[in-house]
């Protein structure tokens, strides 16, 4: 006897498809990251990341005025320092680049949800995500100087801040210097369990920050690691992470699903540059549908438990998915 069930009669059409699908991407979960430097006029590309590339402010403004028409209203911003020292000076100074950046956008487009990444790694001449003592990257010290940057990005009209840098401790120190300088209201997008990933290869060109000797697998986690992801997420929301992030995205959505189910606060899953030039490199060479393959790592995520989808695809996403 045949089976009652016949699940393709729910395939039958594509409006019936429509009707049963599961998952759906809004482009306003969508969040685009973008680069920025000094000077003007710049659209500088970046090899390893076909269609994205590093802009001066004045045009980065125009690039994301375009986006944000498309439907895409969160930006993530790096920065690419004029100076680097010691220190990472320039992710805490007044006239930081993205500071400068912020103030624009937020002129531009008041609406925009402008996030900064919140980071020294771009910023220090030895390329790490904190200060150094003897040789290694200093938890505690960094703290200090993330609290800095943190008041900095608010203060110049960050919508949000994100700390990737993964000290211990930082999304309570960050919290406690942003009240204390009357930024009780702006929330922490923590990127709480992030891998030490190969994934991030093409982000080093992007954003100058390849570490000048050693790794970083000493502050973020280990790939073979899923229950210290929700060890790291728990922490981060009881130091007053309003939002946590899993990163990379595709490569792990088994963490994703298991920080979905484990808080109750957004989730946010980035797609890496890795990731990213993966697809538009196999794309290039004519062995993969790129917007197919785009929309299905994209779906993926989401029904992983993704909230929010950090992804250079952003632009084209927001139309894919609009
Ligand atoms: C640095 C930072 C990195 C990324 C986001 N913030 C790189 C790193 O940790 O080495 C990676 C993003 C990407 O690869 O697209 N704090």
């Amino acid at each position: 006897m045949f089976p009652i069930d016949r699940p393709r009669r729910l395939r039958r059409t594509p409006a019936i498809r429509e009707m049963v699908r599961e998952t759906v991407i809004r482009p306003s979960q969508l969040v685009y990251p973008v680069f920025v430097k000094p000077g003007s006029l710049h659209r500088d590309p970046i090899r390893s990341m076909p269609g994205i590339f590093q802009w001066s402010v004045d045009t980065l403004v125009e690039h994301v005025q375009e986006v944000y028409a498309k439907g895409v209203n969160s930006f993530l911003l790096f920065g690419l320092p004029s100076a680097k020292d010691a220190v990472g000076s320039e992710a805490y100074d007044e006239k930081g680049i993205v500071q400068v950046a912020l103030r624009q956008l937020k002129q531009a487009l008041p609406d925009a949800v402008l996030i900064a990444d919140l980071c020294l790694c771009e910023y220090t001449d030895h390329g790490h995500c904190g200060v150094l003592s003897d040789g290694a990257v200093d938890n505690d010290q960094t703290l200090d100087l993330l609290a800095r940057a943190a008041v900095a990005q608010a203060r110049a009209g960050a919508s949000l801040v994100a700390p990737s840098d993964m000290m211990d401790g930082r999304v309570g120190r960050i919290r406690q210097a942003l009240d204390a300088a009357g930024f009780a209201e702006v929330p922490i997008m923590a990127y709480s369990a992030k891998y030490a990933s190969g994934f991030y290869g093409p982000f080093r060109e992007a954003a100058d920050n390849a570490p000048a000797f050693g790794d970083r697998r000493s502050y973020q986690m280990d790939p073979a690691n899923r229950v210290e992801a929700i060890r790291e997420v728990l922490l981060d929301i009881a130091e007053g992470a309003d939002l946590v992030m899993v990163k990379p995205a595709l490569p792990y959505l088994d963490v994703l699903r298991e920080v979905r189910n484990a808080v109750t606060v957004p989730v946010a899953a980035y797609q890496v540059s890795g990731e990213y030039a993966m697809i538009k490199a196999a794309a290039q060479a004519g062995w993969l549908d790129e917007r197919r393959v785009a929309e299905e790592a994209l779906l993926a995520i989401r029904r992983a438990g993704a909230d929010i989808i950090l992804t250079y695809y952003a632009p084209e996403a927001a139309q894919w998915f609009g």
